[in-house]
């Protein structure tokens, strides 16, 4: 949310800054900006709307200099329009920022008593001219800066460029990821190791409370208390810099593409090279564990939802799970002996990362399954499982939540090993099951022709209902959120059962309702809800195997047929025609798919 990017080396930077912030839009694309120093001369430009038109105005109005900042916005404090868009500027002092100054308005009364003129209604401002009455002051940039972060409440990534000085750029980090990148008499600063890929593989990730001053030659960091500090510079894996859309239109369909891939690679990683055996790390403490927690939020929730029906059925095991912006604030008690386990696509999530920290002390032990082994909620649990996925560029959530599912059915595996709950053969069966999970996510890719057909009809509608029942509940809200966010059309999910306690009353001919339903154990009672639908009008859009449709016969509107598969693996596969529609409807309605209004990716404010 919000993506920042510096870079100060031996050529023009202004091209190169809208390169990086290219590689970080999904973080937020109301607004776009940047800064450079050119022959002492501090200036900016920025754009309301895609960083294309930040690119337009450039070509009018080229901003020369071999360093600046730049920033690509999500708006939390004022209106995205350009008067809003970062960088902010306050005398010689320029300033982009991702997170959330809290005590901004107190800061802001008092400079603003002090003389100060504010041009926006942003909380960043503030930054910029408190910096500025620093250096007026008689403070030099870095003490400015310094004393500047002094005084900062609250959550932030930030980046400060200074009026005169061409080798000098000041970076901090509170709450917010920021990574520096090394290079040849160059050096780079981004939000994310992707915004940095094509520049670098040599990165340092700030720690918590660091303030780095990076020039040309490298770069000198100072820990929260100001002790001068080293931290570690890894090479990031080379697939990070590998970000196009592989010839498809967006970067969601691909995505979705990816995703026996990306399956495969989480079986890679947890099964042992025969593939017969689990090989989760050993320090996993599933066998002691009396309870599991699981937290997260939107999509990763959804995958934590359908995690406690694996845990509680073929584990044995009791699980709660719970949305992290509520966990955070309700204090629950957590009893000893819990394994908490926090899902996180992006590993900086305000929210999980703070239920995180509210655990730690309290649960027996934490578990993160990130997709970045370098972000925040990774490095602060215990244990950390990859989920293996690659980058996910496109904001709606598509193979991470399958490779999140699989780690996740994964680990109540192991559980049920490790607390008795499947003997060896049985386990043997579950995981050979496992393994032609890949090979069946490619068949379930097959309904892409179907779905494209009946999301022709569903984006016609205005409301559409998801109903599911058992481990496709989640299943369900998961395809309603998926339609949501990315085709605008009003989406709500029930578990099957709930249909007649209130929500049948919106059923009729305007309204199709997606009912996801393999030939299960609960098959007929589905049936049953389905056919109360189609009495009040309601038109079916059956997922379900062969079995299923047969069963249901002709009646229904649309029938989409998927492969046959062990109930263990049914999450994993209907996720796949719930992404397909989604993405079919938005396409269909014109809207932009991989980057939907509003919404951004990594929200790193709550
Ligand atoms: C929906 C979606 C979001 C995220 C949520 C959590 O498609 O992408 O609901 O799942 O913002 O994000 P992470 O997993 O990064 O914590």
């Amino acid at each position: 949310m919000c993506g920042i990017v510096g870079l100060i080396g031996a050529h023009e930077v202004a091209p190169m800054l809208v390169e990086a912030l290219g590689r970080l839009e999904y973080r937020g694309y109301d607004s776009a900006g940047i800064a450079t120093v050119n022959a002492g001369r501090l200036e900016r430009r920025r754009a309301v709307g895609k960083l294309v038109n930040l690119s337009d105005r450039l070509v009018h109005a080229p901003l020369a200099g071999k360093i600046g900042i730049g920033h690509t916005r999500w708006a939390t404090h004022g209106a995205p329009n350009e008067t809003n868009a970062h960088p902010h500027r306050a005398g010689p002092v320029a300033v982009v920022h991702n997170g959330i100054i809290e005590n901004f308005r107190d800061l802001r009364a008092e400079l603003a008593d002090d003389g100060a003129d504010f041009a926006t209604e942003t909380d960043t401002e503030t930054i910029a001219h408190l910096t500025a009455r620093h250096i007026a002051q008689g403070l030099d940039p870095v003490a400015a800066a310094d004393a500047t972060l002094a005084r900062l409440e609250g959550a932030f990534a930030l980046l400060f460029l200074f009026e005169g000085e061409e080798d000098l750029m000041v970076a901090a980090r509170r709450g917010s990821p920021l990574a520096i990148g090394w290079g040849e008499g160059e050096m780079f600063v981004g939000s994310d190791a992707i915004a940095l890929a094509p520049l670098t593989d040599r990165l340092t990730y700030l720690e918590e409370g660091d303030r780095a001053v990076i020039r040309r030659a490298g770069a000198e960091i100072a820990d929260a208390e100001g002790r001068r500090v080293t931290r570690p510079a890894r090479t990031v894996r080379a697939e990070v810099a590998r970000l196009d859309k592989a010839g498809h239109k967006h970067f969601m369909s691909k995505e979705i593409a990816e995703q026996p891939r990306a399956i495969a690679a989480v079986l890679d990683a947890y099964l042992g090279e025969s593939g017969a055996a689990l090989a989760l790390p050993a320090a996993l403490d599933v066998a002691r564990a009396e309870r599991v927690l699981l937290v997260a939020c939107g999509t990763a929730y959804y995958a934590c939802l359908t995690a406690k029906y694996w845990l509680e059925q073929i584990a044995g095991i009791p699980a709660e799970v719970d949305i992290a912006s509520e966990f955070r604030y309700r204090e629950p008690p957590v009893a000893p002996g819990t394994l908490a386990v926090f899902v996180s696509q992006s590993g900086e999530t305000a929210d999980t990362l703070a239920a995180l920290r509210y655990v730690q002390g309290r649960a027996a032990q934490i578990v993160s399954v990130t997709n970045v082994e370098e972000s925040s909620i990774a490095r602060e649990a215990d244990l950390d499982l990859q989920i293996h996925a690659g980058p996910e560029i496109g904001v709606a959530s598509t193979k991470a939540f399958t490779a999140q599912l699989s780690v996740l059915l994964l680990m109540a595996l192991r559980a049920a090993e490790a607390r008795g709950a499947l003997d060896a053969a049985a386990l043997a069966d579950r995981l050979s099951a496992l393994r032609t999970l890949p090979a069946l996510v490619t068949a379930a890719l097959e309904t892409d022709g179907p779905l494209k057909s009946a999301a022709a009809e569903v984006a016609e509608a205005r409301d559409v209902l998801f109903l599911g029942r058992g481990v496709m509940f989640p299943l369900a809200l998961e395809g309603a959120l998926k339609l949501k966010e990315i085709s605008y059309i009003h989406a709500e999910a029930y578990a099957s059962g709930e249909l007649k306690h209130g929500p049948i009353a919106l059923v009729d001919n305007t309204v199709p309702v997606v009912v996801m339903a393999p030939r299960d154990a609960l098959f007929d009672k589905t049936v049953s809800n389905m056919q109360e639908v189609m009495a009040r009008g309601g038109e079916v859009l059956l997922i379900t195997d062969a079995a299923g449709a047969e069963a249901a016969g002709e009646t229904v509107w649309r029938r989409i047929v998927l492969p046959t598969a062990d109930p263990m693996l049914t999450p994993i596969l209907y996720a796949v025609p719930a992404q397909l529609l989604a993405y079919h409807t938005a396409v269909a309605k014109g809207t932009d798919v991989d980057q939907p209004r509003n919404l951004a990716k990594s929200v790193t404010v709550e």
